[in-house]
């Protein structure tokens, strides 16, 4: 008897710079290792070129990159992606690896459709607080699934963490953490534990975290604070709290106000100097009670007040000793007392954010396949 043919899901890539390369090389191995369900990748864009046959062949993952830079194809419109793949005939998992708000914005067609969705974008869960409700009252009209691990501290454990908590019944009281690997990376270099020892002025700390690939192209994307603020908005909503927006509780930027208007991001790093007097009196101002200064973001659940901005901490607390440019994320709850779970390590990066969407396909492949 001849066997069973393997049971197939389709897979669709929207997004191939940094992340979507590793997921490439992820799914890759995947697909080769794990034959049952067969993956099918059938459709793959960036912004401007795309691959897919109207009858949903196959394209084969190896060489794929290739393949795309030299295709003639254009991204399909969104609504028609929609249409596309909501005809192959099997099931389908849409792998969002860009930042676009447009490609957010689509969720509820795609998972109204049956089309399950898995990102690292942090916009869909961070935007509006409607497009958040619509995007989990598609998913659950039609059944289909919807994972997003990377979007809060890349592929850390925070997002599964924090839903095994509230699901198993435990009361999250606060979270608090550091959750961006930027300015991790500058706060342990300019005010080190070790004090007097090391530390540069800000506007130098600023200039190499740049010169070193840290920052975003304007350092001023990653001083502003709202991409923590963002993260901030997804955990606290899984939390229970319906916080309307990433501006709708304060965020302390790190821009001075006379530099947020400069025109590039060269102008502000050469400005920025003028400014290093403000920080060195806010490390001072710690150092003198033993302390040091952090970018952090806080939830408090009970007062449903969140924060993101600059606090001081003991030497030793977690927060003080965290290294380079990691990332964490400490839980309190009523199970774990006053010695708070804890997640930490790299919070950005091609592979481990990857990873947090290869595991997050798995999970809806377990579900749906
Ligand atoms: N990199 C990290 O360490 C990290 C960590 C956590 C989360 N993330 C998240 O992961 C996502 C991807 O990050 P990345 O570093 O890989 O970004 P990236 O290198 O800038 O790549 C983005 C990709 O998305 C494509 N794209 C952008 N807008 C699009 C649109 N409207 N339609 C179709 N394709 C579009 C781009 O195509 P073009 O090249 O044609 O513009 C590019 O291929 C982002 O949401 C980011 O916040 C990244």
């Amino acid at each position: 008897m001849a066997a069973a043919s393997a049971r197939q899901v389709n897979i669709a890539i929207i997004g191939v710079g940094g992340v979507g390369k590793c997921f490439l090389s992820q799914l890759e191995q995947l697909a080769a290792r794990r034959p049952d369900p067969k993956l099918v990748l059938t459709y793959i864009s960036t912004s401007k070129k795309a691959l897919y046959s109207s009858d949903h062949v196959a394209i084969p993952i190896a060489g794929v990159t290739s393949a795309l830079a030299a295709s003639e194809q254009q991204p399909l419109p969104l609504p028609k992606l929609v249409d596309f793949l909501g005809t192959s005939g099997s099931k389908t998992v849409l792998v969002d690896n860009t930042s676009s708000q447009d490609v957010a914005d689509a969720y509820p067609l795609f998972l109204d459709r049956g089309i399950s969705v898995v990102t690292p974008n942090k916009k869909a869960f961070s935007g509006s607080y409607k497009l958040w409700q619509d995007i989990f009252a598609a998913a659950a009209r039609s059944g289909a699934k919807v994972y997003h691990e990377s979007s809060v501290g890349a592929g850390l454990p925070v997002i599964s963490t924090l839903k095994d908590l509230v699901e198993t019944g435990d009361e999250v009281t606060k979270i608090e953490g550091v959750f961006s690997g930027t300015l991790s990376f500058l706060f342990n270099s300019f005010a080190p534990v070790s004090g007097g020892a090391g530390g540069n002025q800000w506007s130098a700390e600023v200039r190499r975290a740049k010169e070193l690939g840290y920052t975003e192209p304007d350092p001023r994307d990653d001083l502003n604070g709202l991409d923590v603020a963002r993260k901030l908005t997804i955990l606290a909503r899984l939390a229970g709290l319906p916080v309307e927006s990433p501006t709708s509780f304060p965020v302390q930027s790190l821009i001075p106000k006379e530099l947020e208007s400069v025109g590039s991001g060269e102008e502000f790093l050469d400005k920025l100097p003028a400014f290093d007097g403000q920080m060195e009196d806010i490390k001072a101002e710690a150092e003198k009670e033993g302390k040091v200064v952090r970018f952090v973001g806080s939830i408090d659940v009970a007062t449903q007040q969140v924060k993101v901005g600059l606090e001081k901490f003991d030497k030793s607390h977690p927060i003080a000793a965290l290294k380079g440019s990691d990332n964490i994320i400490s839980f309190y709850t009523k199970r774990y007392g006053s010695n708070p779970l804890i997640v930490q390590g790299a919070g950005a990066g091609g592979e481990v954010t990857a990873m947090g969407v290869t595991s997050d396909l798995l999970k809806v492949l377990s579900q749906i396949a």
